[in-house]
């Protein structure tokens, strides 16, 4: 089904299977998620089932209008409806005190509760039709890159799932950024394409990143739990390569070599600007350093083809610290297992 054109059949049984307390997978703007009813611990249950996930690991509980919001949470900070007039639905997912009903299963026993209003056509139907509340964790195997098309899902998914509504490759490609609003100053818990400066010119204050969320911090914990687990991860050992474009290029160029003599395949992430300077057989563009956004469209569907094509090694040129760069080298950098070279 095309976003413009949805299948109601398709939507009818999504929300029937809903309320019967099973899982769906749908697509968002972000990547694909994999939904079940937010105020049952039932289907919460499933979905950590479903995912292999940790069970204190919190889902995201997605809704379709603003006063959605209102019956779950237990104080609504001003900021919300703020953040939410310029972003939702949108790629921002914001974290609150939770009342009591959004069940202790939905957030992995944590007080708070994380909501997000999706943009996509497909998402806020289904989560109309199925109630009114889909917690949703994106829609891969624990650990495995998360899926940005439907046969992505079904890859990992298949037998397990009753359903997966197919909207085709989604917009954005990485997850949604997600702000803490429950916890007096504003921070952001996972970068995404909502950059902190976006957030910082919408609300007129400063916002910080919660220190945790680089992993370069040794002794801080993350305050989104996923954040400290290994994610991402293709099957290839892969390593980010920082540094002066011209040193990037040399340096991999040495190392597939000296890979291929001993019978590896080496895979190359590399950008527009850079991609026919390597000598590696298997290339693949991210996209463009001068926009931002195209770097994150293809970011995980390139993982799983690298999979795919049996590669051995990955090395992926290391991008910005700020903005949409910054929030896919995240993703990057839990995908490499945090192994970077630095030249
Ligand atoms: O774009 C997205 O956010 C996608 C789509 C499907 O909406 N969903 C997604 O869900 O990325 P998931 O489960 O893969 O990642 C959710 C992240 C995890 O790092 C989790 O620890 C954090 O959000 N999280 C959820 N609820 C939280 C809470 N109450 N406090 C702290 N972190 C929370
Ligand atoms: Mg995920």
């Amino acid at each position: 089904m095309d976003q413009y054109n949805i299948n109601s059949d398709a939507m009818k049984m999504a929300g029937e299977l809903i309320r019967q307390g099973e899982l769906v997978a749908f697509p968002t703007e972000t990547v694909y998620g994999l939904g079940a009813d937010a105020l049952k611990e039932e289907a919460s249950r499933k979905i950590y089932a479903a995912k292999g996930r940790p069970s204190d690991n919190p889902l995201i509980v997605h809704i379709a209008d603003f006063e959605a919001l209102e019956k779950i949470v237990k104080v609504l900070p001003k900021e919300a409806k703020v953040l939410a007039d310029a972003y939702w639905p949108g790629p921002l997912t914001m974290r609150f005190l939770k009342n009591e009903m959004v069940p202790d299963e939905t957030t992995g026993g944590l007080d708070t509760v994380a909501v997000r209003m999706p943009d996509h056509p497909i998402a806020l139907e289904f989560i109309r039709a199925a109630g009114g509340y889909i917690a949703a964790p994106s829609a891969n195997r624990s650990g495995r890159p998360s899926p940005t098309l439907a046969e992505h899902v079904a890859e990992d998914m298949d037998g397990i799932i009753p359903l997966i509504l197919d909207g085709g490759q989604v917009g954005i490609g990485i997850e949604s950024t997600i702000v803490d609003l429950a916890d007096g100053d504003i921070s952001i818990l996972r970068p995404g394409f909502i950059t902190k400066e976006m957030l910082e010119e919408t609300l007129g204050q400063a916002v910080c990143f919660d220190k945790g969320i680089d992993g370069c911090h040794e002794n801080e914990q993350p305050k989104a739990p996923g954040m400290k687990y290994r994610h991402y991860a293709p099957k290839a050992e892969m390593a980010i390569v920082d540094g002066e474009a011209e040193k990037v290029i040399a340096y991999i160029n040495e190392e597939t070599q000296r890979l291929a003599e001993n019978g590896k395949k080496v895979g190359v992430m590399a950008t527009t600007e850079t991609a026919d300077k390597y000598v590696a057989k298997h290339i693949k563009v991210m996209g463009s350093r001068k926009e931002p956004g195209s770097l994150a469209y293809d970011f995980y569907k390139i993982l799983r083809e690298f999979d795919e094509e049996e590669i051995d090694y990955i090395f992926a040129e290391g991008l910005g610290e700020e903005g949409v760069e910054h929030a896919v080298m995240n993703r990057m950098i839990r995908a490499a297992g945090h192994r970077r070279v630095q030249l």
